[in-house]
């Protein structure tokens, strides 16, 4: 079968298309012929060797991807020959908390990932996925979609009429519109251009805030609610932006600390989180039994993932080219 590895170097170029033998499904486990995947920023770190410099070469990329149920090892019941169905992101990570030995079964970063023609997986790290998307629109949930459903419902108490504030116009930060818009929440979106921003307010948003023309966004989140601040910051930028986000959310609101796309080091002043009550919440994107929660709401609402472009499985360099250009609205995939 065809795969895709990290060969024997880190960079976008050492991205090579391979020839590997079939895996074979063992006891418990699920043989999965796959038909799209989803880029995440991660992806793009584990390529270029900064996710995790140790990494052991030849490694084969990518926590997010659909497939069809080929065949069944033995003794598997959770799931049936020919349904279509995603891999977890943290393989062991089935409900309740997270601890290090769960975090450690990442698809793509922990352990090798998806991005084969045919890949092997137990039976507990995957989920049916709803019906009503395309395959490539299914491949976007495992991370991003996950991840915004975590921050935004599972821990982070939504409400109707709360306002979310989403940073830019991401895979996560779209995801964080559609649930927020669905729990019945006001929507204000940051992007660094006015287009996108037309966009986000198709999807929902009520308003735009373009970060370059307007650095001091945290000020015009301020004045959006009255001078208030909003109830909740999906934060994606990380130390370049937080400082900001302290400053938008309200007395009493919520910060989900998602990424780092502005940097991962830089200080942080605590007085306002004590100060203002704020209650800033990690997430590391979520369990099987949070994607099957989202699932259902995917599924019963009909909410369809932004798509922004699928490249072929032989792509790949250029797709993580695309993403590295922040072109993109919403998620990139490919397709076999
Ligand atoms: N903790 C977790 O479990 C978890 C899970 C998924 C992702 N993440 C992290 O979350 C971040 C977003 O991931 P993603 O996959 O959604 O990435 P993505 O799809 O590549 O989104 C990137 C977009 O973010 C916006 N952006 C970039 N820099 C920004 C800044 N300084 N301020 C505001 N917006 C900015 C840009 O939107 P515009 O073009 O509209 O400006 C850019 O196009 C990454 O750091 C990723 O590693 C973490």
């Amino acid at each position: 079968m065809k795969a895709v590895e990290l060969r024997d170097k880190f960079g976008l170029d050492g991205l090579t298309l391979t020839d590997r033998p079939e895996p074979r499904p063992g006891t418990g486990q699920v043989l999965l012929k796959m038909r799209a995947w989803s880029l995440n920023f991660r992806d793009l770190l584990v390529a270029k060797g900064l996710y995790n410099p140790k990494l052991r070469l030849p490694f084969v990329p990518l926590s997010d991807g659909v497939g069809q149920v080929a065949s069944l090892g033995q003794g598997v019941t959770r799931v049936k020959a020919g349904e279509r169905v995603a891999g977890i992101f943290m393989q062991k990570w089935l409900a309740g908390e997270v601890n290090e030995a769960k975090a450690r079964t990442s698809l793509g970063g922990g352990g090798e990932g998806m991005l084969a023609e045919y890949v092997v997986l137990h039976e507990d790290g995957v989920v049916p996925v709803p019906e009503h998307l395309t395959d490539e629109e299914a491949a976007t949930l495992p991370c991003a979609a996950v991840t915004a459903w975590h921050a935004l419902i599972a821990e982070g108490n939504l409400k109707a009429g709360d306002t979310v504030l989403v940073q830019g116009t991401g895979g996560v930060s779209l995801f964080a519109l559609q649930f927020a818009r669905l729990g019945g929440a006001r929507v204000i979106a940051t992007s660094s251009s006015d287009a996108k921003l037309e966009r986000a307010r198709v999807l929902g948003a009520s308003d735009g805030i373009n970060y370059k023309a307007t650095p001091e966004w945290e000020e015009k989140a301020r004045e959006l609610t009255g001078g208030a601040g909003v109830d909740h910051v999906v934060e994606v930028g990380g130390a370049g932006t937080l400082a900001k986000s302290l400053r938008a959310v309200r007395m009493n609101g919520r910060i989900s600390l998602i990424g780092i796309l502005s940097g991962g080091t830089g200080q942080v002043n605590p007085i306002p989180i004590l100060m203002k009550n704020v209650r800033v919440q990690g997430i590391y994107v979520g369990s099987r039994e949070m994607f099957e929660a989202m699932n259902r709401a995917i599924a019963l609402h009909k909410l369809r993932p932004v798509v922004d472009r699928v490249f072929a499985f032989a792509e790949i360099r250029e797709a993580l080219r695309h993403m590295e250009s922040g072109a993109h609205f919403g998620k990139i995939c490919l397709r076999i």
